[in-house]
């Protein structure tokens, strides 16, 4: 396994409750932005850099009472304005999308501030005086998940504007260390979820469900994470949205929904007819699909909660990478997409 895995993916995953330790810290010593009333929240950025952002949306909805919003574009939306706080993140700090939004935000006087590695963005924000979060680099963004939102949680706190992280934070990496040791390489099939996902996963097309305002980004990053580490094709919805319209599709024709595998991401905090419709929709697809699966999060606190999940989804993307025989780390059709884009 490690031997195809020339960035190293499986370390990075062993090291992300350390990550979350040091990005809260970073979170907790970094420039604050200046912003003297903030009305709305805003996280300009794309793939594995705006994910974070979504995350945010949902954890801070029940404790914050200003709204979060993510932008994966270009532009900015028409209410942006000096009252907006804009977290602007790009790892890379390269990305056109995330460099063409923040010169964006700069012109409508919103408070700004740069979660990155370096690049464009790091010399734009310190060319303006805009405050800049400075990540560690020599990861893939969407290994650096840790990074790429906690800090955005401590600075929330340290403006006033959310409480209470700070203990979530200690049971987050102690709920991360403890689930590990069973996801980890080294743990045999018998014990670990992850490689018994993947197994049920192979030459199967993944489809996961989570359900809105605690696992649907869970569901959404499972599904980017088979994409780029697995390199396949898996989709994504959330309960209950998807008993509207998704699942009746689920008729025909035979021969390809016996190709699909159900995941149903279930949580202590998913409201309690969303549960009642997880178990009548299981009862109906199971007839026509190759499996469903339901895996549930684990720990107290809405962090511990999601990163459990994200983190079996994480492991589960690259052991079926390997079963595949494939590299988990390089994104070879990203970076030439970014190149030919460069270059036009
Ligand atoms: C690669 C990845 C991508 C990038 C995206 C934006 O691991 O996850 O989704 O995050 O192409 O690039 P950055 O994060 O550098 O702004």
């Amino acid at each position: 396994m490690y031997k195809v895995d020339s960035m190293d993916m499986f370390k990075a995953l062993w090291g992300l409750p350390e990550q979350c330790q040091d990005a809260w810290r970073l979170g907790m010593e970094s420039p604050l932005p200046q912003a003297a009333a903030v009305s709305n929240v805003l996280v300009t950025g794309l793939g594995g850099s705006a994910i974070g952002g979504d995350l945010l949306r949902v954890y801070s909805s029940g404790k914050m009472s200003v709204p979060v919003a993510v932008n994966r574009d270009y532009l900015l939306p028409e209410y942006v304005d000096e009252s907006t706080l804009i977290f602007a993140i790009s790892y890379s700090g390269n990305t056109e999308e995330t460099l063409s939004a923040y010169e964006e935000a700069r012109r409508r006087g919103a408070s700004i501030m740069a979660l990155t590695t370096g690049g464009k963005l790091k010399q734009m924000a310190e060319r303006d005086g805009v405050p800049v979060l400075e990540i560690p680099g020599g990861l893939a963004p969407r290994a650096a998940t840790g990074y790429l939102f906690l800090p955005m949680l401590a600075v929330l706190q340290r403006m006033g504007l959310l409480q209470g992280v700070e203990g979530e934070i200690d049971e987050l990496v102690r709920c991360l260390q403890e689930i590990r040791e069973s996801l980890k390489p080294e743990s045999p099939l018998e014990s670990n979820l992850a490689k018994q996902l993947a197994r049920n996963l192979h030459n199967r097309i993944p489809v996961i469900w989570g359900a809105s305002g605690t696992t649907e980004v869970v569901a959404q990053r499972f599904k980017g994470q088979i994409n780029e580490n697995t390199k396949a094709p898996a989709y994504w919805n959330v309960f209950p949205e998807l008993n509207h319209n998704e699942l009746v599709g689920f008729e025909v024709p035979k021969e390809l929904l016996e190709k699909l595998h159900v995941v149903i991401l279930k949580d202590a905090g998913d409201h309690p007819r969303v549960k009642i419709r997880m178990d009548i929709t299981k009862g109906i697809v199971a007839k026509v699909v190759s499996g469903v699966n339901e895996i549930k999060s684990s720990g107290e606190g809405m962090l511990a909660r999601i990163y459990s999940l994200i983190y079996t989804g994480d492991y589960t993307s690259v052991y079926l990478a390997t079963m595949y025989g494939v590299d988990p780390g390089p994104v070879k059709i990203i970076d030439y997409l970014k190149t030919e884009l460069a270059g036009r």
